[in-house]
């Protein structure tokens, strides 16, 4: 394991943990993944079949405390150390107080912010032993403001307010603390959670979505996983507490003070 930097990233096997996951396979780092479903793990594998025996993916659940304690007990058996634990495992159910049900509420609490905590507790140890490591928690814009579900931006928020409160807990063991907020990024996370059942949705969601970020394009998942690569390396060994949105500029987005077709302002 000499030299060899170990990153461990929930969720990698789809979309922006995906792409992280091959991101970091560059330099000859070690990548480990946990998620849940074989199923999404061997359609990883075939869209990107160059991961094969790149990437350790570990069965798990992050919103399942035993499930964490035996990924710590492998990773300390088998890789000593881990130098990036990036917290991208997500679920998201559309609903406003109305119409959100307690069940899919306390699903997106559990998996998006208790996730990452217990993730970060439960692998303290490995992390410390690093010298010099990095947590990252992929966020959303949404918690950043309301967004379409009133339990994911509430636990994107908390997720935030975690980056936040890790960065003097974990300071003094060199170990940095950041939040990447994506806008709206291509991938399976809205057919997987049943918010879209056919194409021809997805891409009228796809186009609403373009034309509210000021630079004209929704995201790509290689677009957060340049963010990672750079949080990550050394370049960024001063950077800790940063809420970083990548998101096409949708954070600044002003259209709502007067529609650009009644506007009359020059
Ligand atoms: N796509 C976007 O537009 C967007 C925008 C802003 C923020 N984000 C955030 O970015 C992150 C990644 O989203 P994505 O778009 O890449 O979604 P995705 O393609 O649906 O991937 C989600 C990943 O999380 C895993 N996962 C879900 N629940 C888990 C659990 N309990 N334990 C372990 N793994 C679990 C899934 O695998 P299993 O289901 O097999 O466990 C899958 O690998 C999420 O946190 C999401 O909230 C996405």
């Amino acid at each position: 394991m000499e030299n060899k930097k170990v990153y461990l990233i929930t969720g990698g096997s789809s979309g922006i943990g995906l792409a992280i996951a091959e991101a970091l396979t560059a330099n000859n780092s070690q990548v480990i993944s946990i998620s849940r479903s074989e199923e999404k793990i061997n359609r990883a594998l075939n869209e990107k079949p160059q991961l094969k025996g790149k990437v350790d993916f570990i069965p798990g659940d992050v919103s399942n405390e035993e499930s964490i304690t035996q990924l710590r007990n492998y990773i300390e058996k088998k890789y000593e150390v881990i130098h990036g634990l990036i917290n991208s495992a997500g679920v998201i159910s559309v609903g406003n107080l109305q119409t959100l049900n307690s069940d899919d509420w306390q699903k997106m609490l559990d998996v998006n912010l208790t996730g990452p905590f217990l993730m970060t507790k439960t692998l303290l140890p490995l992390l410390k032993k690093a010298n010099g490591a990095s947590v990252i928690n992929i966020s959303s814009i949404a918690g950043l403001r309301p967004g379409t579900s009133i339990g994911y931006s509430v636990s994107k928020a908390g997720l935030d307010m975690l980056t936040r409160f890790l960065v003097a807990d974990l300071g003094p063991y060199n170990i940095r603390v950041n939040s990447i907020n994506p806008g709206l990024v291509k991938t399976h996370l809205h057919f997987d959670n049943d918010l879209i059942s056919n194409q021809q949705d997805y891409d009228k969601m796809v186009e609403g979505a373009r034309v509210r970020h000021p630079l004209k394009k929704v995201g790509e998942p290689q677009d957060i996983a340049n963010m990672v690569k750079f949080l990550v390396s050394d370049e960024a060994s001063w950077i800790s507490g940063a809420i970083v949105p990548v998101a096409g500029g949708v954070t600044e987005e002003n259209s709502f003070l007067m529609p650009k077709e009644d506007a009359i302002l020059k």
